[in-house]
């Protein structure tokens, strides 16, 4: 069903959000490998991390949900799982597969990783490559250069990798550390460019044999123990649609509390506040593992930024309400090496240009050389209009913010699959949202 927006006047409030996807998805299977039972508070109920508990349920580890946001994990240790009685559907969740498969090629057991029609076309090779060269037996649909699932994951005795990746993946790095857990010997991987490191600090702080200096990461064999209880942080991704808005609003400001500050994912902070953007970072600590604090954000006069191809690991998943907020900003950004951005969901470059120029913002992709550079000129009026989220939930959350922002109503496709990330991120607006 179409979701329609009026313009809004101003956004105001305090907000907690949900926890970081990408941390809960490691929560669940690093707890699931480890000696004792783990409380995680602030989990992300959103489809994807639902579909990594389903997951492990279906490898013989008993996952409890407690409350509104606490689950419970009994933990079997590294050789506990068993095999599963089918095929383990991940729904849409290509983070799951991809650390799953890093996970499952070391076990005793057969498995078949599935997904949905969407998933069934994202690239596997990029984890398949260096799990095989790790020694790992893992069959998949091969169609032109690549491979796609499902994943037929053999029982494997695994030898360690050193590892230079070609291409910068948080999802990849991940799955050959969770596997290098398993092998011969201690793996070393070197990234071409810093990806998020939540699985480096959580295994850190399940006590695991892993050493992480600037330029690589170095894993071996070793029992992860439990800490009991983890509080995850507020999901950082989620909170960037907020943040645009308040910045492109007038009179607006919003705090948001106890937020991911992990250098490796603030990108969008960094680059909002180069942009003009009046963010104050207060309360910063250390909590399990990961830097956290609060964020209050006022209404700003936002102007073009040049982003450069090392910034994009640390935003990759804002790029769309990034490209949002540029289309609010005085002058012209560049985006540059965003190439990564067309194997999401969805062509994310395809669908944000699809509908920012139907918004009227002067938004295109070129080639540079082999690298895809963005260029957006912002606007004072953005229009409204009927758009398409193309059932991607970050292009969904960004036509949403958009819209509030334009001048005109606006009407968007399909929104339900914001519930990937972000079940509820409409009922949150609507508290924030002054009109
Ligand atoms: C993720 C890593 C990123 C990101 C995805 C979540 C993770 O993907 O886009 O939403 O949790 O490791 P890549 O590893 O493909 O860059």
């Amino acid at each position: 069903m179409p979701h329609c927006i009026k313009p809004c006047q101003k956004i105001r409030g305090t907000i907690h959000l949900p926890g970081d996807k990408s941390i809960t998805h490691r929560s669940v299977m690093v707890s699931a490998i480890a000696k004792g039972s783990t409380c995680i508070k602030n989990f992300s109920f959103s489809d994807d991390c639902k579909a990594t508990i389903n997951a492990i349920r279906l490898l013989g580890v008993k996952v409890q949900r407690l409350d509104n946001d606490t689950l419970s994990v009994e933990g079997v240790g590294l050789f506990g799982l068993t095999k599963p009685t089918r095929a383990i559907n991940v729904g849409e969740s290509a983070t799951t597969m991809r650390i799953l498969a890093g996970l499952l090629c070391a076990q005793n057991f057969e498995t078949t990783l599935d997904g949905s029609e969407g998933l069934r076309k994202r690239p596997m090779l990029r984890v398949l490559k260096p799990l095989r060269l790790m020694g790992a037996e893992i069959h998949a649909r091969k169609k032109g250069n690549d491979e796609y699932p499902p994943l037929r994951i053999c029982p494997g005795k695994l030898k360690a990798l050193h590892w230079k990746m070609p291409v910068a993946s948080a999802q990849v790095k991940s799955a050959i550390i969770l596997a290098g857990m398993y092998a011969r010997g201690i793996s070393t991987i070197y990234e071409p460019l810093r990806t998020r490191d939540h699985t480096e600090r959580m295994l850190r702080y399940f006590k695991a044999n892993i050493k992480v200096t600037r330029k690589k990461i170095s894993i071996g064999h070793g029992e992860l123990t439990s800490p009991k209880s983890i509080r995850i942080p507020s999901d950082i991704s989620s909170a960037s649609f907020f943040i645009v808005l308040a910045c492109v609003l007038k009179n607006s400001h919003i705090a948001i509390r106890n937020v991911s500050l992990n250098q490796t994912r603030c990108g969008i902070i960094d680059v909002l506040k180069k942009m003009g953007g009046r963010i104050q970072i207060i309360n910063k600590q250390e909590k399990y593992g990961e830097p956290i604090g609060d964020l209050v954000v006022e209404s700003s006069s936002l102007r073009a930024v040049t982003v450069e191809e090392r910034r994009i690991p640390t935003l990759i998943d804002e790029l769309p309400i990034l490209m949002v907020a540029a289309s609010f900003a005085k002058g012209t950004t560049i985006l540059k090496g965003v190439s990564e951005l067309r194997v999401k969901e969805t062509d994310r470059i395809s669908s944000m240009v699809v509908n920012l120029s139907k918004m009227g913002v002067l938004i295109e992709s070129k080639l540079k050389g082999n690298k895809e550079v963005i260029s957006i000129q912002g606007k004072a009026g953005v229009r409204g209009g009927s758009f398409s989220s193309f059932g991607d939930h970050r292009t969904a959350m960004s036509l949403v913010i958009a819209g509030l922002a334009a001048n005109s109503p606006t009407s968007i496709d399909e929104v339900a699959c914001v519930a990937k990330s972000f079940p509820n991120f409409l009922d949150i607006l609507k508290y924030l949202v002054v009109s």
